[in-house]
């Protein structure tokens, strides 16, 4: 078991990369990275998550011209915020994260929560399950970056051959760390606590 203050660090120095470098991420690491969102907690125990490890190179550059594709109907800023994340494509490790929106319906109580409360526990597991695999890419001495995108790509899910009933919710880019990632305090908003009330301390 970690102890409290290494759990932290660790949470501190997963910073998102914008960048990562050439080197191979191991096979060993995606397995401890995928295993770690095995375990996330989700609504109801009903673990929505499938992920597409992809390794092709001419894959990820196909991927890649999709974002950019996609990124020609709008305008400069997006275009060039777009060419930045095309990039990420390439890293060395790429997985898909997708979720099955058919455990929505399977709550105990899906009837009364009404699809907008299942949407939203679903989006919630899937957010947990993303957010281990980047702490445990961390664990494993990698860069990350979670990449929110692919929910509205068509030609990604065309490229990854995403069936029909499926989400296919976030790219999760894994590179190896070339030096200890960067944190400081002002990464971060000050802490909004408060006790039994809001407005109260
Ligand atoms: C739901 C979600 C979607 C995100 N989408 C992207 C994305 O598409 N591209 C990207 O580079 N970073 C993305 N990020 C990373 C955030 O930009 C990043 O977490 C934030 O700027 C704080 O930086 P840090 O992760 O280094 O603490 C996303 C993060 C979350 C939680």
């Amino acid at each position: 078991m970690a102890a409290p203050e290494q759990f932290l660090e660790l949470a501190r120095s997963r910073r998102t990369a914008r960048e990562h470098a050439p080197a191979p991420v191991p096979d060993s690491a995606i397995a401890l990275i995928l295993e770690a969102a095995r375990w996330a907690p989700s609504a109801a125990n009903r673990q929505p998550w499938e992920f597409v490890v992809v390794r092709d190179p001419a894959l990820k550059q196909a991927l890649r011209q999709a974002f950019l594709a996609e990124a020609q109907a709008h305008g400069d800023r997006y275009r060039s915020v777009t060419e930045k994340q095309a990039d990420l494509l390439l890293a060395p490790g790429l997985i898909l994260v997708c979720g099955d929106p058919a455990t929505k319906v399977r709550y105990i109580n899906a009837d009364e929560i009404g699809e907008p409360v299942q949407e939203e526990l679903f989006l919630l597991s899937m957010g947990a399950a993303i957010q281990n695999m980047l702490l445990a890419a961390t664990a494993c001495g990698l860069t990350s970056t979670w990449i929110a995108r692919p929910a509205r790509l068509e030609a990604v899910r065309a490229l990854i051959g995403v069936p029909a009933e499926m989400r296919s919710l976030a790219f999760v880019a894994l590179g190896v760390a070339q030096s200890p990632p960067h944190w400081s305090e002002q990464m971060r908003n000050p802490l909004k606590r408060h006790i039994d009330r809001f407005g109260e301390s």
